[in-house]
């Protein structure tokens, strides 16, 4: 195997670019990997013909007040799980590369960014499809690779692409969990020992409310009061939304008839973490869901 390489500069990924011969399949992350990050790298090293990667912690989509400054950071740790997993080029660059003076263009994603994460962190998602639409302009990758786990983020991307015409097919992948069902996430580093005991509740609400589905309840009205209820046991979990959406428009729905988001955000001390499940008709988030917002 040929090792990977790590560049920090967009002339250093146009050059690699040149030299290689296939397609790029391109995992978007933000470093601090766990086995979500790197199930993404193994199903674009089976998927194309080249694999890179970035690792940017993106200043703008985070909101002020947020976590920031204290994001983990753990570059050559990251570069050998990137390797392992069969990358080939990993991009990383500083924040003046990505944003250099008068950079000042942002994509707006309209009404899918505007609710649940959008409604609470206000201007992450145009922060998001920003840097996105920015590394898809300088890898012009064949796919992209991004992880249900984070569905909304996943919903607007895939609309951006499609509004903005830009050529690169979006794979979502399956969320990857601990064994006690906890989703994994770089944000489950801030959690203590009790802290972390305590997590797995969000998943708990969750399935919950996936067993009343599944034993017939189709009010959503009730789905969320079981998934409030669930949280609401857990004295460490603050609860910020519980929802359940048509996971092609996010809004919110009053009766489950087709494929619907269960989604929710807790603060568990200094962690704000989010998960979801998609029930009805389909395990995963709707593979085509951009077809059903046409
Ligand atoms: P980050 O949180 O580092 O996540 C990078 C990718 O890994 C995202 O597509 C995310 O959905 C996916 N991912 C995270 N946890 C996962 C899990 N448990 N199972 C499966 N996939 C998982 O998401 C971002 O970075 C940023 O917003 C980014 C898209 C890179 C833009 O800055």
């Amino acid at each position: 195997m040929i090792a990977m390489r790590t560049v920090t500069t967009i002339a250093g990924v146009r050059e690699w670019r040149q030299s290689i011969p296939g397609t790029v399949g391109l995992v978007p992350t933000m470093g601090y990997l766990h086995e979500g990050h790197v199930s993404l790298v193994r199903r674009a090293r089976a998927e194309n013909e080249c694999v890179a990667a970035s690792l940017f912690v993106n200043p703008r989509q985070f909101g002020a007040g947020e976590d920031l400054n204290r994001y983990p950071r753990s570059l050559l740790r990251d570069q050998e799980l990137f390797e392992a997993a069969g990358c080939d080029l990993l991009f990383a660059p500083p924040v003046d590369e990505m944003y250099p003076p008068g950079c000042e263009t942002a994509v707006e994603a309209g009404s899918v960014a505007a609710r649940l994460e959008g409604e609470r962190r206000p201007g992450h998602f145009r922060g998001v499809a920003t840097v996105v639409v920015k590394l898809f302009g300088i890898f012009c990758p064949a796919r992209a690779y991004f992880g249900e786990k984070d569905a909304q983020q996943l919903v607007v991307i895939r609309r951006v692409v499609q509004d903005l015409n830009v050529p690169v097919e979006i794979v979502g992948c399956p969320t990857i969990r601990e064994t006690d069902g906890l989703a994994m996430s770089s944000r489950n580093s801030y959690l203590n020992e009790r802290e972390r005991r305590a997590a797995p509740v969000l998943y708990r609400a969750l399935t919950t409310a996936r067993d009343c589905f599944a034993g017939g309840e189709r009010r959503a009205g009730e789905l969320r009061r079981v998934m409030r209820e669930v949280l609401a046991a857990e004295s460490l979990a603050r609860i910020d939304y519980v929802s359940v959406a048509d996971p092609a428009t996010l809004h919110e729905l009053e009766t489950v008839a087709g494929p619907s988001l269960l989604s929710l955000a807790a603060q568990i001390g200094p962690a704000r973490l989010i998960d979801n499940l998609v029930v009805g008709e389909c395990s995963g988030i709707p593979n085509k869901w951009n077809e059903r917002i046409e």
